[in-house]
Formats: C-alpha cells, sequence, structure tokens
C-alpha cells in the first residue's frame, strides 16, 4: 500500500487537546512563502494510535510532523534514531526524515535561546531564576546550560521535583531555591523565567513576589497570547518582559528548517502570528 499526495506529502501537529494551535498559521505561511507544495495540519491522534500515525507518515513521504502532549515521550519508544536534545530531555516535538529515516528532533531548546537573545548578556553575566520544574522548565534550563550562564536558580511549588531535575541536569551553576528563599530576595538574577502554567489559571497565583521586580529586570513569561498578571507585574515596575511567542515560532523554525533543507521565511512567520495575535 502506498498513498500518494495530489500537492505535496502533508506534515501534521499531532496531539489531544489540539483545539488552539497556531502551529499550522505559522507553518502553511512558511510554505507558501517559500513556494513549497506542503501543507500542514492539525490531527487529533490517541496515544493508542501513535504508531499507525508513524507508518501513515512513512507511507505518506511526509517531511515529518510536530508532537504535543501526551506524546513528547511515547514517541521515543517507537522511532529511536534521535539528535541529542531528545535525550537531554527525554522528550521530542518534531519527527524528521534524516537520509532516508525518520528521527527525532526537539526544538524546544533552540527557541527558548533564540527568544533570550536580546538579554543575552544579562542572561549570561547577572544570573537567571527559573520558576517551574516540568518538561517546559527543563528545556529552558538545558538551553541556559548551553548559554554558559553563570548562575541558575530553580524554585519550583513541589521542591522536590526541583532537587530532582537539578540533579538529574547536574553542573555548579545549578542551584535550587526554598519557598523563604524565593520570597525573601535571596538570590541574584536579573532575568526571570516563569516556566510554570499558573499564567493558565483563574484566578492566576503570585508566584513570583511583585515586591522584587526592579526596573533593570527582565520577565519571560513562556505562555503565550495572553497577558499574564506575571507579566502585568513586570510591566507595572517598568521592567521589560515578554511572553513565549517568540519561542513558538523560532521553534517551528527550526523544525521547518529540518524538515525541508532550506532557510525559513522567519520574517513572514513573525508577521502572520502577529496579525493573528493583533485580530485576537
Ligand atoms: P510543562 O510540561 O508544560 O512544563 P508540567 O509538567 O505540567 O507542564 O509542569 C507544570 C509546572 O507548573 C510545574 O512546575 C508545576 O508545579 P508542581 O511541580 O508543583 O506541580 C507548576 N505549577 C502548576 N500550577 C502551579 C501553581 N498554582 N503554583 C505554582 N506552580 C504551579
Amino acid at each position: 500500500m502506498r498513498l500518494i499526495a495530489a500537492h505535496g506529502a502533508p506534515v501534521f501537529v499531532i496531539g489531544t487537546p489540539l483545539s488552539h494551535t497556531l502551529s499550522p498559521l505559522i507553518h502553511n505561511v512558511a510554505f507558501e512563502t517559500a513556494a513549497l507544495p506542503h501543507r500542514y495540519f492539525a490531527l487529533q491522534v490517541q496515544p493508542d494510535e501513535l504508531s499507525r500515525f508513524v507508518d501513515i507518515i512513512r507511507q505518506l513521504d511526509s517531511p515529518g510532523a510536530n508532537l504535543t502532549l501526551p506524546h513528547k515521550e511515547k514517541i521515543c519508544s517507537i522511532i529511536s534514531d534521535r539528535d541529542p536534545e531528545v535525550e537531554q530531555l527525554g522528550a521530542a516535538n518534531t519527527i524528521y526524515n534524516h537520509a532516508g529515516k525518520l528521527r527525532l528532533a526537539n526544538t524546544d531548546i533552540y527557541g527558548f535561546s533564540r527568544l533570550l537573545e536580546p538579554w543575552l548578556h544579562k542572561v549570561r553575566d547577572s544570573g537567571v531564576l527559573v520558576l517551574g520544574a516540568g518538561g517546559a522548565a527543563r528545556a529552558c534550563l538545558v538551553a541556559l546550560q548551553q548559554l554558559n550562564c553563570q548562575q541558575i536558580f530553580l524554585w519550583n511549588r513541589t521542591p522536590e521535583k526541583a532537587l530532582k531535575l537539578a540533579k538529574e541536569l547536574g553542573g555548579s551553576s545549578l542551584q535550587t531555591l526554598g519557598d523563604s528563599a524565593l520570597q525573601s530576595g535571596q538570590f541574584a538574577a536579573a532575568v526571570v523565567v516563569n516556566a510554570t502554567s499558573v499564567g493558565l489559571q483563574e484566578p492566576e497565583p503570585e508566584i513570583f513576589p511583585q515586591k522584587l521586580i526592579q526596573p533593570g529586570m527582565v520577565g519571560i513569561d513562556l505562555i503565550y497570547n495572553r497577558s499574564t498578571k506575571f507579566l502585568q507585574n513586570f510591566q507595572q515596575c517598568g521592567a521589560e518582559n515578554s511572553d513565549g511567542l517568540a519561542m513558538l515560532v523560532y521553534q517551528a523554525a527550526r523544525s521547518w528548517q529540518l524538515w525541508t533543507g532550506q532557510k525559513p521565511p522567519i520574517k513572514a512567520m513573525f508577521k502572520a502570528i502577529n496579525d493573528r495575535v493583533k485580530e485576537s
């Protein structure tokens, strides 16, 4: 059996639920801008359908796919070829075709590093505080270690998870922070990254005390398309701040490059996203 796609093989993002994904918009604009025949679709795939999905993209000769919850870890037991970042994170967000074989990549580390670009000097010289110890926090921490950040502080609501993550990642620059040390500002960090999901909660709990924010600091919330209380607090204190939209675009651009072998049309990708955000 061999499926033949009429206008270039499709590329998918798979997950469940998938209702609000912006990935089709970013990737379809990129394919159109580069005059490539592929189209990108969001497809709900249940965990027990994952192997079948992999067979289907092989049959379609698809350039690959993106993976989101709950498939990012399980895919590692199905496709054994993988980039080093997948080993570091224990999770993949991209399947691509590497010399005729399907291979896994994780482009979140790249995406986060690019988001940090405007503040690289602060990241390297003044320390970074990461809030959270889930998959998103892990990608941030690996990126910060790769950027040779001298001092990384890690806080999590459940301290055991922060300790476990710090132990797994190792490195002398990474240290965990308890509740009282966080609340009383016993850390030296000019950049604070919120890698928790609190910004999606109503009401949003204040996990980083506003009294600790100084005008020279930078607040980054990985959640995008939402003015979280965390970001509003930085704005109110005259401090720079950013949501996670740039990370979304850069991680997408990296996946796109792996699929096509071409330089991604990054300006068009950002424009599409910014136009959509303005509309909403
Ligand atoms: P992801 O893979 O996107 O990082 P996750 O693994 O579910 O998602 O992690 C969510 C993070 O948000 C965790 O660090 C979680 O803290 P716990 O480890 O204590 O659960 C954090 N989080 C969620 N709700 C929170 C809240 N109300 N206050 C503080 N941290 C919260």
